[in-house]
């Protein structure tokens, strides 16, 4: 895939883009959004970018996709893209802005490595660029057509509120249906929806939330945690992060969104505006449902013999409802165990539903752990999740959503368990920093599916 003559530039040239790489992407965002401001009122999340975080993630897909191509050049990581690809679809990114980003982003490239960026460096760097500029037009081609739909503002449609539900003090559930009345499109348990608001300033900024409930009813659900404001304790805090609100929040927060450095990190703009101002009877635009946590094409349904784990943390519950709600719907015979890590029963977003479809499965067992326990729910744990008493069946499937350190800790368990890592997938509700960094323990290049950073307990 890559040329002879640009894999030896590129190798060469490797540590010295990798390592300016962080600097390259900041001067790279700066350009862009001088040149582009509509970009960052409405297309990216003003959030990460004042975080960092979606800095990161790029910085490190660019690292990562380089290294991987000069290792293999004869193969193009498709796995690795895909995450990206649905994200840029469920945005409405269309192929024409991949001139726009090599613009700026080669302008920082020169900028930053001067004298180095020879011709024949940056001639190098640009077929990199292409063949994975490329590779995600290709997929998200791909994922326009499966939908039936063109990129940019065509993604978009109405959806009516038909009902607002309160999960707990933080987690509202909108039921939603096509406001046209046309049928709501078909989608996959574990994909998610870009939500675009017009927030008070005028900018229109964009969410994903994973559909909440299963395929099948015109109704569908997305399950929204309210991000609260949280401020820097200083040095010696147990999380770094101390909330301004009325809840305490903990370093949850920064596992989430890679906020740990800020000295304050605001509410969040999206999940404020949706608690705020979106009851029954509003309206919001959604993209059609993308993501590649799914549960398997085979699995699911009623002569399917493998066994599943499901493990989450905090609002990381929501596209396990969805698999486990379709699981119970198809009568999944073989073992399914699902694990969940929350501050407490109530702050457990969709208690009720995880345990009701969990005991319509005819092999299923459900494990909480809470920080704090509560009453009346005797067979809970209490504290982090700790997965050496749980039985994980032979052949097992495994799907995590949660903070990353929780992630990281259960798959770590289920691998020295003898699951094996390619049967391991996981979302991340954020930038996914941990794909991202070729230096990490993470699934770097592996054939996990996808990764979704979440809401609560880390364990
Ligand atoms: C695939 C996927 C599925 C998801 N599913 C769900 C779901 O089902 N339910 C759900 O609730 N969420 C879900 N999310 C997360 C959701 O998309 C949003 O990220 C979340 O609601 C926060 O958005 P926000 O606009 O409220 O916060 P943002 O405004 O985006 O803020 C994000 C973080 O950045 C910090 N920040 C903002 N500005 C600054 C600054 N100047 N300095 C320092 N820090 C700053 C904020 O304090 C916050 O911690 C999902 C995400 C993904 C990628
Ligand atoms: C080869 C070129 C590109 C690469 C390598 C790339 C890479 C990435 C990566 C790694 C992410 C983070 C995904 C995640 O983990 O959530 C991302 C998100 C995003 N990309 Fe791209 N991208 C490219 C081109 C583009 C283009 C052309 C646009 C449109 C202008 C675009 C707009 C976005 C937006 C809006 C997000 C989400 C930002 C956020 O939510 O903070 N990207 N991209």
């Amino acid at each position: 895939m890559l040329s002879e003559q640009s894999a030896a530039t590129v190798r060469a040239t490797l540590p010295a883009v990798g390592g300016a790489i962080g600097v390259i992407t900041e001067r790279f965002y700066d350009r862009l959004f001088a040149a582009h401001p509509e970009l960052l009122r409405d297309l990216f999340n003003r959030g990460n970018q004042a975080a960092g975080t979606q800095r990161q993630a790029l910085a490190g897909s660019i690292a990562a996709f380089a290294t991987y191509l000069v290792e293999h050049p004869d193969e193009r990581p498709d796995a690795m893209l895909a995450r990206v690809a649905h994200k840029h679809a469920s945005l409405g990114v269309a192929p024409g802005q991949y001139e726009t980003v090599r613009e700026h982003l080669f302008a920082a490239i020169a900028e930053v490595l001067g004298d180095a960026a020879t011709a024949e460096v940056a001639a190098a760097w640009d077929e990199v660029y292409w063949l994975m500029a490329n590779a995600l037009i290709a997929i998200e081609a791909r994922l326009y057509a499966e939908r039936g739909i063109a990129a940019g503002a065509a993604a978009w449609r109405e959806w009516e509120v038909v009902e607002r539900v309160e999960e707990t003090p933080d987690v509202a559930t909108f039921r939603l249906r096509p406001a046209d009345g046309a049928p709501a499109p078909a989608f996959r348990p574990g994909q998610y929806v870009s939500v675009q608001v017009r927030l008070p300033d005028g900018a229109r900024q964009i969410r994903q939330y994973s559909l909440s409930g299963a395929p099948g009813a015109g109704v569908r659900q997305i399950s929204v945690k309210r991000v609260r404001a949280a401020r820097a304790a200083g040095a010696g805090g147990d999380s770094g992060v101390r909330t301004t609100g009325p809840r305490r929040d903990s370093g949850v927060r920064d596992a989430e969104y890679g906020a740990a450095t800020a000295e304050y990190a605001p509410d969040g703009e999206v999940s404020t505006h949706l608690h705020a101002h979106i009851r029954e009877g509003d309206r919001l635009r959604l993209s059609a449902p993308y993501g590649d946590l799914v549960l398997d094409g085979r699995t699911g349904g009623a002569t399917d013999t493998t066994p599943l784990l499901l493990a989450s943390a905090g609002i990381g519950v929501t596209p396990m409802i969805a698999m486990l709600e379709h699981l119970a719907g198809t009568g999944h015979p073989a073992p399914v165990t699902v694990v969940h890590a929350d501050r407490s029963p109530a702050d457990h977003a969709l208690r009720a539903d995880h345990l009701a479809y969990t005991g319509k499965l005819p092999d299923a067992a459900a494990h909480f752990w809470y920080e704090h326990p509560e009453p009346g729910h005797p067979a809970d744990r209490t504290g982090r999740v700790d997965l050496a008493g749980v039985e994980v069946a032979p052949g097992t499937r495994a799907y995590l959503c949660g903070p990353v350190p929780f992630m990281k800790a259960v798959r770590g368990r289920l691998i020295a368990k003898g699951v094996a890592p390619a049967d391991i997938h996981y979302e991340v509700f954020g930038p996914d920093l941990w794909r991202a960094s070729p230096m990490s323990s993470g699934p770097v290049g592996e054939a996990t599916t996808s990764s979704t950073v979440t809401g609560s307990s880390e364990a």
